[in-house]
């Protein structure tokens, strides 16, 4: 039976998806933590973990003196994120099922807490900035990696069907009830709550044909495109003609990919 608490699905495929995802985007997330003070020892609350991939790396970082706590709604993920940390021998990593929106969030403050591509999935936001204010030490970091400015995605020059799958994507993310460009929402609202904005940071991906960063985001445009012809907001003509606008991309040509902008947003408590 098909796993309905999460909008791209947690089958294998996605779930391959979101570890190249974390690849690509290790360095940035490195780089954030690193600004936002993350040091051995350290406590971490990653929030909407998935299977753990980021959560895994922040456990090596903090080392056995710290500790880090990932939520995850989806069973599976946290399922398959426990036997990562069992493998990996991170004991000092736990991952705990809990649905943001309707579970209490733990009675625990931490020294960091980590969100990335999670609030735009929620039709709420309200819990998750009770829950932020609850969970975070005084003085204690917040690193925010959600998207800005999702007209950013496209395949040029040639992507038309690439463009429109974007658009379907964007309009499946608000049909859930989600905001893909949650981020230009964020500050305000966390600043709103008591929060200090530190630093806001727009992270652009972008890759020649061919590039790592091209993958990323044709390996998406396949795993999410089969989703999206479930809910009814692309057809088996539209995924042809994306794959077709794909095949004839070629470095040499200069064709190239830009992914959706994300927004790095730090804050701190008082
Ligand atoms: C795109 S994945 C990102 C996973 C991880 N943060 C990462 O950076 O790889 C989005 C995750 O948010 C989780 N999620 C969405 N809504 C949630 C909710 N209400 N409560 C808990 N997790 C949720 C999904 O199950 C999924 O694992």
């Amino acid at each position: 039976m098909a796993d309905s608490s999460y909008l791209l699905g947690t089958h294998a495929e996605e779930l391959e998806r979101l570890r190249f995802q974390h690849e690509l985007w290790l360095p940035a997330a490195q780089a954030a933590w690193q600004r936002a003070g993350l040091k051995a020892g350290c406590s971490v609350l990653d929030v909407g973990a998935g299977p753990g991939f980021a959560a895994l790396d922040l456990a090596r970082r903090v080392g056995p003196g710290g500790r880090v706590l990932g939520l995850e709604r989806s069973e599976v993920y946290v399922a398959a994120g426990r036997a990562l940390a069992s493998a990996a021998g991170l004991a000092r990593l736990e991952l705990k099922t809990c649905d943001l929106l309707q579970d209490p969030w733990p009675n625990e403050r931490f020294n960091l807490i980590w969100c990335r591509w999670v609030a735009m999935f929620l039709p709420q936001l309200e819990p998750l900035l009770a829950g932020l204010e609850q969970c975070s030490q005084p003085g204690g970091a917040l690193v925010l990696h959600e998207y800005v400015h999702w007209d950013s995605f496209g395949l040029h020059p040639h992507g038309e069907a690439i463009r429109r799958f974007g658009q379907a994507c964007q309009r499946s993310f608000r049909e859930a009830g989600g905001d893909p460009d949650v981020n230009r929402r964020l500050p305000a609202l966390l600043a709103a709550q008591g929060w200090r904005i530190e630093a806001l940071q727009p992270l652009q991906v972008a890759g020649m044909a061919g590039s790592i960063a091209a993958q990323w985001l044709e390996r998406f445009v396949k795993v999410y495109g089969l989703r999206l012809q479930e809910l009814g907001l692309w057809s088996s003509a539209d995924a042809a003609e994306a794959d077709a606008e794909i095949a004839a991309a070629a470095p040499q040509a200069g064709s190239f990919w830009m992914g959706p902008t994300l927004l790095e947003l730090r804050a701190r408590r008082a």
